[in-house]
């Protein structure tokens, strides 16, 4: 979703923070990008529709001689994405980017047009500027405006708003969307998320919903919405600059696929005795004592990766697991009950609907664990518990590693609850066993690479497979729609004659999961369900399918850890199908890395 970039400070030229910053945006998905600063106390904007290229090129040959400056990259919400709708909007001598969405903008649009107030474009962002400028016209200083407008706002917002009369200030301040402070040697800066940050400083402080950042050369202060001082944890960041470069990868896409070993080697690190024999994980010793229904809430590829811990937990740890996507969730008036425990899964830690879901599990009085890729983030700070993914920073919008360590942790979660009653010692060994399992996965990216080159042309497919394959169905699936544009659908093999089969025709390939255990014969007979109607069978397996058209052979491995072996090859398929159909991988058309409105 959109991204903010701020900076004010001597050090550096403001058109290089911007841009550099912008770029390491671009992951969040947008569609115009724009930037102000303040030069001799006026004003200047420059914004495009397009690629953050596009506005690098329109200002090519623009000095910014400035201290202070803003940069925004917009996804549409409210109007189309057009140079007139994109950030930063000025309204007088304000000027503000914004990320959210204000649920009230028609209202106070309304009231602000019969004080005689004109707007130019159709955004709601601009009925912000709009009331900034209207209390600054009362109000002593920037600060105070900017409180007292956010009073009559609702819905969601991280704003950075600059002033032409107080030309040495940026004010941020946020609610429901995140928002960085970096923090230099005299220059600050602003972003929406780290990697923005990450060549100019490690320091960094998180802004909380209503609090107000004030950013001066010289210093920073945080208020709450009264004005009040309030202090702040400075963090600093582990992540080196590389993490979030392509390092030779054609596409972010591949390289966290390939990452997938070393980020399972470091979300196992610490959470495993030296042995290997016992789970240990971060959590309160009490905390799972006498909880009776576990409610798994996420949303795309967390969900799945739900679905699979949904699975573990009833097997391993014999715990009621019941599954909801949160934007369900949030709306359905759940029955929640004393020693019900909430799990939200979220790479982003900043999906609105996933935080929702949170928020109304922490009102209705029920335990909360969440399990985030991102430090720090929204939902790892609200949760009662966390148990953070070690994933690295994950820049495709598809989730490829964030998703097999959340598979990760529900392993470990199901066996630490397991290992009190039972030996679960041989299922924990495994787990170290799976980096290895996955480099043997990756060797066969050639191979996987032909079986696409053969089949990118076609307008769907179909996923199907039972048990914990199941999930991994439904990832393959909306792998394939997210960054080839194909049309897919993932089936519990079961379901195939209750509808699905009605699809298969001999356009259609049919990507069928099959694991050596007791139900490979049900699955068996779906394939030859398949086949029997001419439809082409792409069978991902533990051993040859002779009848399928193409295979790509699994090592065998136990039945807890087939998932992650599983989820390399529809990763891979989606990845190379997309290179083949020339669609953007890394940024496909309409999505957002972190979707933080609803
Ligand atoms: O940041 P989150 O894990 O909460 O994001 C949830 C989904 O938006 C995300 O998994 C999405 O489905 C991915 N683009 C799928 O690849």
């Amino acid at each position: 979703m959109c991204g903010i970039v701020g900076y004010i400070g001597t050090f550096r030229d403001p058109k290089e923070v911007l841009l550099t910053g912008l770029k390491h945006l671009e992951y969040r998905g947008y569609d115009s990008a724009g930037v102000a600063w303040l030069e001799n106390g006026k004003t200047h904007i420059e914004k495009c529709k397009g690629k953050v290229a596009q506005l690098e090129n329109q200002i090519k040959n623009v000095s910014i001689k400035s201290t202070i400056a803003l940069g925004h990259t917009r996804w549409a919400t409210h109007g189309k994405p057009s140079t007139i709708n994109a950030h930063p909007h000025q309204v007088g001598n304000i000027t503000v980017v914004h990320n959210g969405i204000i649920e009230n903008y028609i209202e106070l649009k309304k009231e602000l047009r019969a004080q005689g107030y004109t707007f130019q474009s159709e955004t709601d962002t601009e009925v912000i500027a709009c009331l900034i400028k209207k209390e600054s016209e009362k109000s002593k200083t920037l600060e105070e405006s900017v409180q007292k407008a956010l009073r009559k706002l609702q819905g969601s917002y991280a704003i950075v708003v600059m002033n032409e009369l107080e030309p040495e200030k940026l004010v941020a301040a946020k609610k429901a969307s995140p928002l960085v402070i970096g923090i230099g040697k005299k220059e600050y800066f602003l972003a929406s998320d780290i990697p923005a940050l990450l060549s100019f400083t490690k320091q960094v402080a998180y802004l909380d919903d209503y609090e107000t950042a004030i950013l001066t050369p010289h210093r920073v202060e945080f208020q709450n919405m009264k004005g009040e001082h309030i202090s702040k944890k400075i963090t600093t960041i582990t992540w080196s600059a590389q993490t979030i470069e392509k390092a030779g990868f054609e596409h972010f896409m591949l390289k966290e696929i390939y990452e997938q070993p070393q980020a399972i080697i470091h979300t196992l690190s610490g959470n495993l005795s030296e042995n290997h024999d016992k789970v240990l994980l971060p959590l309160e010793e009490a905390f799972f004592n006498n909880v009776q229904t576990i409610y798994l809430i996420a949303c795309g590829t967390a969900w799945h990766a739900s679905l699979i811990g949904k699975y573990l937990l009833e097997k391993f740890a014999n715990i009621r697991a019941e599954i909801d996507l949160a934007s369900e969730f949030r709306y359905r008036n759940p029955i929640l009950k004393e020693n019900d425990l909430l799990i939200v899964t979220s790479q982003s830690g900043e999906t609105a609907d996933s935080l929702a879901a949170l928020q109304l599990a922490k009102e209705r009085g029920i335990k909360t664990l969440a399990i985030c890729n991102a430090k720090e983030s929204s939902i790892a700070r609200a949760a009662d518990q966390i148990i953070y993914t070690e994933a690295g920073p994950e820049i495709g919008v598809a989730s490829t590693k964030a998703f097999t360590t959340q598979i990760l942790i529900f392993n470990l979660l199901s066996l630490y609850l397991a290992q009190k009653n039972k030996n679960v010692s041989k299922e924990i060994l495994e787990l170290t066993k799976i980096p290895s399992y996955m480099e043997q996965v990756l060797s066969q990216a050639e191979k996987i690479k032909n079986i696409a080159s053969k089949y990118y042309q076609k307008l769907a497919a179909l996923y199907m497979g039972r048990d914990i394959l199941y999930p991994i169905a439904l990832e393959g699936a909306l792998k394939l729609k997210e960054i080839a544009y194909i049309q897919a659908h993932g089936y519990p093999a079961g379901e195939m004659k209750h509808g699905p089969i009605a699809l298969v025709d001999q356009e259609l390939p049919v990507i069928a999961l099959l694991q050596n255990d007791s139900i490979f014969e049900k699955m068996m007979s779906n394939v030859e369900e398949v086949k029997a109607r001419e439809g082409i069978v792409i069978a991902i397996s533990q051993k040859p399918i002779k009848i399928a058209d193409d295979n790509i052979i699994l090592p065998l491995a136990q039945w807890h850890i087939n998932p992650f072996l599983y989820s390399i090859p529809i990763q891979l398929f989606a990845y190379y199908m997309a290179r083949f159909k020339g669609t953007d991988v890394d940024q496909p058309r309409n999505l957002a890395k972190s979707v933080t409105v609803e």
